[in-house]
C-alpha cells in the first residue's frame, strides 16, 4: 500500500486550490488549508473535504502530523516560510519562482541542508510532453543546430495586482518568464550565454495600478543566446488595457531542418513537426493534471532519495537568468551570462 503523505497547503488562491486537489489526485491526505483570508481557505477547504482552516502558516506547519508543507503564496513568502518549515523539521513543496534574489534562495537552501528535509519547486508546465517531444527532437538533430524558440504572450493588466508591483511578484519577467526559461534550457540542454533585453512598463497610466508605488517591467522582448548556439527569444506584455482581444502568437521552435509549432509546455495533445515541404500532427500524451505529475515525482524523490523534476538549482539557474536580464534592461547592454552569475555570487 503506497504511503499517504499528510500535506499542509499554505495559501488558497488560485496555485492553492490546484494544489489541494493535486495532492489529493496523487493520493496524499491534505490535513489543512492556511490563508490570511480566512473565507477563502474556508470555502476551499469545505470544496475539497479538508479539515482544518488556519490563517496564520506557522500554526498549521507547526502540528505535529503535518509531513509536507506545500507553498502558494506571494513571492515575498516563499523565503520565510520555506525557512520556517524546514527549521520544523517539514519538506517542501513551493510554488515558483524559487525567491526574488539569492540572498533569499542561499538562505532558503541553507535551512533545507541544516534540516536534511527535501524541497520541490513548481515547475509542472516543463514536465508537458510537448517540452519533451521538442527536447527529443532538437537533440536528434531533426530540425537542424542551432534552432531558435519563439515564445510569446500577451495579456491585459493582470487582476491581481500584486503581480505588477516591483516588491510584490516583479511583473512577468520574473512570475511568467520563469515557465519559459526552464523550457528553453530543458531543451536546448545548455546554459545561457548572452543576453539581451529591452522592457517597459506600458500599463503605467493605468488608473488600477495607481497605488503601486514602483511598477515592475510590464513588457519586454528577451533574446537570450545559449552556449549551444540555440537562441530563446520571448515577447511578453501585461500592459493592455483590460478586456483586450488580441491573442499571443503560438510558440515556434525551428532550425536549418524543420520547426515546430505549438504549446510546448501548456500540456498540449499535439504539436506540428515542419519537415521540408510537409507537415505533421504529433500526439502526445496529455495529462489530466499536470500538478498531480509533480506531486507524484516529488513524492517519489522523497521516498527512493531521487531527485524531484525542480529544485535550487533549477529555480536558482532561472532566477540569475530573470536578473541578467532586468539587468540588460536597466542598462541596455549584452549581459554576458557567466560574468553576470560570478559578480552576482560573490
Ligand atoms: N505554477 C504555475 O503555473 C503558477 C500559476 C500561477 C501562480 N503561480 C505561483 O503561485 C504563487 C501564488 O500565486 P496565486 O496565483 O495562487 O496567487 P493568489 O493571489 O491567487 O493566492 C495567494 C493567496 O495567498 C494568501 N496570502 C498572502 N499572504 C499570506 C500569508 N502571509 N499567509 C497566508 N496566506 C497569505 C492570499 O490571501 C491569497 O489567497 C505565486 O508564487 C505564483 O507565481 C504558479
Amino acid at each position: 500500500m503506497p504511503k499517504s503523505w499528510k500535506v499542509a497547503v499554505i495559501g488558497s488562491g488560485d496555485m492553492g486550490k490546484q494544489h489541494v486537489k493535486g495532492w489529493q489526485a496523487a493520493g496524499h491526505e491534505v490535513v489543512s488549508i492556511t490563508d490570511i483570508d480566512a473565507s477563502r481557505a474556508s470555502a476551499l477547504a469545505q470544496e475539497c473535504g479538508v479539515p482544518t482552516v488556519y490563517q496564520d502558516y506557522k500554526e498549521a506547519i507547526a502540528e505535529p502530523n503535518v509531513e509536507i508543507v506545500s507553498i502558494c503564496l506571494p513571492l515575498a513568502f516563499h523565503a520565510p516560510v520555506t525557512i520556517f518549515a524546514a527549521e520544523a523539521g517539514k519538506h517542501i513543496f513551493s510554488e515558483k519562482p524559487l525567491a526574488r534574489n539569492p540572498e533569499e534562495s542561499a538562505a532558503m537552501e541553507a535551512a533545507v541542508r541544516k534540516a536534511g528535509v527535501r524541497f520541490g519547486l513548481g515547475f509542472q508546465r516543463n514536465l508537458s510532453q510537448g517540452v519533451h517531444k521538442a527536447k527529443e527532437l532538437v537533440q536528434a538533430g531533426t530540425l537542424g543546430r542551432p534552432v531558435f524558440f519563439e515564445c510569446d504572450s500577451v495579456a491585459e493588466i493582470r487582476p491581481k495586482r500584486i503581480m505588477h508591483d516591483a516588491n510584490g511578484n516583479m511583473g512577468p519577467l520574473m512570475d511568467l518568464g520563469c515557465h519559459y526559461f526552464i523550457m528553453w534550457q530543458t531543451v536546448f540542454q545548455s546554459t545561457p550565454k548572452s543576453v539581451y533585453a529591452r522592457g517597459k512598463v506600458l500599463a503605467k497610466e493605468r488608473p488600477e495600478l495607481a497605488h503601486i508605488q514602483e511598477l515592475a517591467i510590464d513588457s519586454a522582448v528577451v533574446t537570450v543566446e545559449y552556449e549551444s548556439g540555440d537562441v530563446g527569444v520571448f515577447t511578453v506584455t501585461w500592459g493592455m488595457p483590460p478586456k483586450f482581444r488580441m491573442k499571443a502568437r503560438e510558440d515556434r521552435l525551428f532550425g536549418p531542418k524543420g520547426g515546430i509549432t505549438g504549446g510546448f509546455n501548456n500540456n498540449p495533445s499535439k504539436l506540428n513537426l515542419y519537415i521540408e515541404d510537409g507537415v505533421e500532427e504529433l500526439p502526445l500524451v496529455t495529462y489530466k493534471s499536470l500538478h498531480k505529475e509533480q506531486f507524484d515525482r516529488f513524492v517519489q524523490a522523497l521516498e527512493r532519495q531521487g531527485e524531484p523534476a525542480a529544485a535550487f538549482r533549477e529555480g536558482n539557474d532561472i532566477l540569475l537568468l530573470t536578473l541578467a536580464i532586468f539587468q540588460s534592461i536597466e542598462t541596455g547592454e549584452v549581459i554576458d551570462f557567466k560574468a553576470f552569475c560570478k559578480e552576482t555570487s560573490r
